[in-house]
């Protein structure tokens, strides 16, 4: 659970780079060249399969544990001491729950665009992908959906930047409370990237 997480905290941050690109005022030229590379450089193309397992894996683990605790809530034998992190468990699930639905929307808008909807140029080759999200961020619904999606994804990746090393066994006096400030600085920060870029999407939509 931990070093999926942790692994899928890492393709956040390249995510977020990369997509900042949609903010370049150059007409979507420089993401959908972007876009070209990271779907067809072979060793990106394998980290890509990575990242869909480690998103199914971290997914199907965490059902496990929301189960595996509601259950211990429901026997004779649940202790008081696990209260807290079966709560926080729930919480998980929801919060991961909500994610896993943001990314099948998510990708069924643009990455199946990229995959098998839109056509290459018949002289570069290059997708226009970037049209494809300049068309999606025009609509204030999507953009409130994501916005709303990104407060979600900052609660969700809160609690497990900081248990995931808790987990791999780093419990200090010191060093653990330095990691939840990491982890809300973290989660706050590259939430607050994702979301601008809608916003800033919509209102340059609207002129
Ligand atoms: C403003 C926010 C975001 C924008 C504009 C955006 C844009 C995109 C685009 C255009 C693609 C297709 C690219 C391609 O096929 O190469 C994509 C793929 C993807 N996005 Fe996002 N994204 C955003 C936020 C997120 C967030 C918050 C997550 C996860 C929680 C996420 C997860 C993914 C995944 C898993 C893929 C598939 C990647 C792959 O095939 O390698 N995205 N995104």
């Amino acid at each position: 659970m931990s070093l999926t997480g942790l692994f899928l905290c890492s393709f956040l941050v390249i995510h977020l780079i990369g997509n900042f690109q949609l903010l370049y005022n150059d007409g979507g030229v420089a993401f959908n060249e972007y876009a070209k590379f990271m779907t067809s450089f072979a060793p990106i193309k394998i980290v890509s399969y990575g990242l869909y397992g480690s998103i199914l894996l971290h997914a199907l683990v965490g059902i496990g544990i929301f189960l595996q605790n509601r259950k211990a809530k429901g026997s004779k034998y649940a202790v008081r001491t696990n209260k807290n992190n079966s709560k926080a468990a729930g919480r998980m699930a929801l919060w991961g729950s909500i994610m896993f639905v943001f990314i099948i929307w998510h990708m069924s808008m643009f990455w199946a665009a990229m995959k098998f909807r839109l056509k290459p140029d018949a002289e570069t080759g290059v997708k226009d992908l970037y049209a494809e999200v300049v068309g999606a961020f025009s609509h204030e619904w999507v953009v409130l959906l994501y916005v709303l999606s990104m407060v979600v994804i900052a609660l969700h990746l809160n609690h497990g930047f900081q248990s995931a090393f808790q987990t791999l066994g780093l419990n200090h006096k010191k060093y653990t409370p330095l990691i939840k400030v990491v982890g809300t600085a973290f989660s706050i920060l590259v939430c607050l990237g994702f979301a601008i870029i809608p916003i800033v999407m919509y209102i340059q939509s609207m002129n």
